[in-house]
């Protein structure tokens, strides 16, 4: 595992294996960011000149590894775009990503120094944090003696004030994103619904939460119809875990709900290969849900939470449900199923009736939970949808301050009718296929009691990245939302206030 210090020394005099700097954009050519101008001086003024002979510019997220020749201790100095130099301070967004691709591009090195801008904590927050997220691995899979491990040690370079605090807590993020990209990129067959709840109560034990999980018996009695349903088909029998964390001076509580399906196969609606080699994945809802619990433990922040992951695998068999049955909810509505693929949607509406009960101030759910939301906004933008304006926008802002791509979508009431059922209270699936991510959150909307605040996040594109790395994001699972939860846990810390002034 990758660790973070800071230091406060000189860039061109850390023993380090490698030197990062920042470099902008300008009319004149590359030149250096704040933390930069010592390798420039160390190499006789000459850095622009040996970028621009190299091709690059300075662009966002543009890397090149340069030789230093004995200039400096450090025997490899990489240049990591930044874009043109901000009016004011940096966006910590463009701080996070340009660290997560020069570490990226240091595998296999012991340590790295990043002299990246971190004049203030943020700044110093966001480096460390894109450079841990960058160097994650998931190598438990691989036999292979050939592999190069992540760099080891980083070294944030900063004199900042609070600035040891501040990556302090950027670890404490990273490790919490780690454990949800761990868990995403586990194989089903290493991480079924009953796993992951011991996982739970292993790790979320070992940080201060309190964890109740219940079984497929348990479940079966106290009414959870929808849980059950999905999870019927399976050998794997499904869970419903309840990670607890609370605070003497907390005045408000959270509500965090994660889809937890450990592998959706569609059941008996079975989706085509194509669609089904990745969604191991769709537990990243439940993922971002107890690793935000695990963070917000960690950092005892003043607020209770709670989180809920509702754990099934969706599987085709003899035992599986059939479209057409009719599930008994855990809020007492009935469900028609009319396409067993379209589950997630009824395990998450156990869980928010299950959450109500804790009288929380907020419900949030989130989930892996259509295919539209990528047809809407793409691999990397999570749709949010709320009963409540306000709530939204804030959601989709603090979303924004992290990096993690959200933006707002309706709930348009015209959508309602298309899910009334023949036989039951509702249908989980609208006849036609225009607007599903919206019919989906008109769905779980109708399983929130009156009086309770409530947001959906559909993350499906965002929770697993199929395509290349790029910032800090590797291949495969994401971590997508855990710091946005985390984040609106410290927004109801104390008396509503921010916990962090950053
Ligand atoms: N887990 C899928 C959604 C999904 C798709 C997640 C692609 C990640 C990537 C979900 O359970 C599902 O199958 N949704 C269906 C719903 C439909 C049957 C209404 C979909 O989106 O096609
Ligand atoms: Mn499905
Ligand atoms: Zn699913």
């Amino acid at each position: 595992m990758t660790t973070v210090r800071i230091n406060a020394s000189d860039a061109v005099s850390i023993e380090t294996s490698a030197l990062i700097i920042g470099v902008h954009t300008t009319p004149e050519g590359p030149r250096p960011a704040p933390g930069g101008e010592g390798l420039d001086q160390a190499l006789d003024g000459r850095l622009a000149e040996i970028l621009t002979t190299m091709g690059f510019t300075g662009k966002a997220e543009e890397v090149v590894k340069i030789p230093t020749l004995g200039a400096l201790p450090a025997p490899v100095a990489v240049a990591v775009g930044l874009g043109d130099a901000p009016e004011g301070g940096y966006d910590l967004e463009t701080l996070r990503r340009a660290a997560g691709a020069a570490v990226r591009s240091l595998t296999g090195t012991a340590s790295a120094a990043l002299a990246l801008p971190a004049r203030t904590a943020a700044e110093a927050e966001a480096v460390a944090l894109g450079g841990l997220l960058g160097a994650y691995d998931f190598a438990r899979y691989r036999t292979g003696g050939d592999r190069r491990p992540p760099v080891g040690e980083l070294a944030v370079l900063s004199g900042a004030a609070g600035a040891e605090e501040a990556v302090a807590h950027a670890a404490t993020l990273a490790d919490a994103v780690t454990l949800v990209r761990d868990l995403v990129n586990t194989p089903p067959s290493d991480l079924w619904p009953a796993r992951f709840a011991e996982i739970a109560q292993e790790t979320g034990g070992e940080a201060g939460l309190s964890v109740e999980v219940l079984d497929e018996i348990r479940l079966k009695e106290d009414g959870y119809g929808g849980i059950i349903g999905v999870g019927q088909g399976s050998v794997n029998p499904p869970r419903l875990v309840r990670v607890a964390y609370s605070h003497p001076e907390a005045t408000r509580k959270v509500a965090f709900v994660g889809k937890g399906i450990t592998f959706d196969s569609g059941g008996l609606s079975l989706k085509p290969s194509a669609s089904m080699d990745w969604m191991k994945s769709d537990m990243g809802g439940a993922g971002a849900v107890f690793g935000a619990l695990v963070a917000i433990a960690r950092l005892g922040l003043p607020v209770n939470a709670v989180g809920y992951l509702c754990l099934a695998e969706n599987m085709p068999s003899g035992s599986a449900q059939r479209p057409s049955d009719v599930l008994h909810t855990y809020s007492g509505k009935t469900v028609e199923v009319l396409d067993t693929d379209a589950e997630g949607r009824l395990v998450l509406i156990d869980g928010i009736a299950r959450a109500a009960e804790d009288e929380p101030d907020v419900i949030i759910d989130v989930a892996t939970l259509t295919g539209a939301q990528i047809v809407a906004l793409g691999w990397r933008t999570a749709g949010v949808m709320a009963n409540d304006d306000a709530l939204r926008d804030e959601i989709v802002r603090i979303a924004g301050e992290q990096g993690e791509g959200a933006w707002g979508m309706p709930l348009p009431a015209e959508l309602r009718k298309g899910l009334d059922s023949a036989v039951a209270d509702i249908a989980n699936l609208q006849p036609e296929r225009w607007g599903s991510m919206l019919a989906a959150g008109i769905f779980l909307r109708e399983f929130v009691p009156e009086g309770v605040r409530w947001a959906h996040v559909d993350m499906a594109g965002p929770a697993f990245n199929k395509g290349e790395p790029h910032g800090y994001t590797p291949k495969g699972g994401t971590g997508a939302l855990t710091r946005t939860l985390v984040a609106v846990a410290e927004r109801y810390a104390g008396n509503g206030t921010s916990a962090r002034a950053v």
